[in-house]
């Protein structure tokens, strides 16, 4: 087989306001950090968690700093951010992740506890962990998502973040030699106009994550 070629372009979005109070929970929800045992317990029942349980850990390893809503014993949403040193999210390159202190990537919300404001209560929680870990309340945060993602796009919009640019990526990918990723971050690019709302019918995609 020959190289595989992902050409994507992403539009990016920065929160710098004062960090938000934690939003209230309804009936049975609440939050957790992620650590290795909330993981296991979370992730480790479904087999359609497996890979979900096995980034999350190696996300924890790299000192990414997890935030879930869980609804009784079920999770409802997650969401990880960067941190310093961290190298993720690890679709970006070094120069990209370099250029901002704390990137928020991987938000998912399952289908059924879809635009009841959990990626708002999550993003609120990762931005007042992250800003403790950096020891700096102003610190800047980014997050990218695929140009064609609508839902999240508002979602991120809904959150109160702005846009801060596009994205350009490419990665090559030689089966069983190399993976290489190339990225431009261009600041000033205007992000096009958002497609009207669809109805939230199916689960949609979750994130892809993986790790060079
Ligand atoms: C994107 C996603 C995380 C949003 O999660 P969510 O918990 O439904 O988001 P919220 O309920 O906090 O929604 C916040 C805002 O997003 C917008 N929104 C959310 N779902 C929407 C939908 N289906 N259609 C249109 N707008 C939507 C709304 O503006 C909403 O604000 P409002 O409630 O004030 O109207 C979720 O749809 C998801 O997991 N999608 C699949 C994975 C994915 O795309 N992840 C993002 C990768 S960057």
């Amino acid at each position: 087989m020959g190289p595989l070629v992902n050409r994507r372009r992403h539009v990016v979005y920065r929160f710098d306001g004062p960090t938000p109070e934690p939003l209230p929970l309804s009936g049975q929800r609440r939050s957790l950090v992620l650590d290795p045992d909330v993981v296991r317990h979370y992730f480790g029942g479904s087999p359609d968690d497996r890979s979900r349980l096995r980034v999350s850990l190696r996300l924890l390893a790299r000192g990414c700093i997890g935030t879930l809503i869980v609804d009784g014993d079920e999770w409802a949403s997650v969401g990880w951010i960067s941190h310093p040193g961290s190298m993720a999210p690890p679709h970006l390159t070094r120069q990209i992740i370099g250029r901002s202190v704390l990137w928020s990537f991987a938000a998912h919300t399952r289908p059924a506890f879809r635009r009841q404001g959990l990626l708002k209560a999550t993003f609120r929680m990762r931005i007042a962990l992250a800003r403790q870990a950096v020891d700096d309340p102003n610190a800047v945060i980014h997050n990218d998502v695929s140009i064609n993602n609508t839902k999240s796009r508002r979602a991120q919009l809904g959150a109160g973040l702005v846009p801060a640019g596009q994205l350009r990526w490419l990665r090559i990918r030689v089966p069983g030699v190399s993976l290489w990723t190339w990225g431009v971050w261009d600041v000033d690019a205007e992000h096009p106009p958002l497609a009207e709302p669809e109805r939230d019918a199916g689960p949609g995609r979750a994130p892809v994550l993986t790790y060079r």
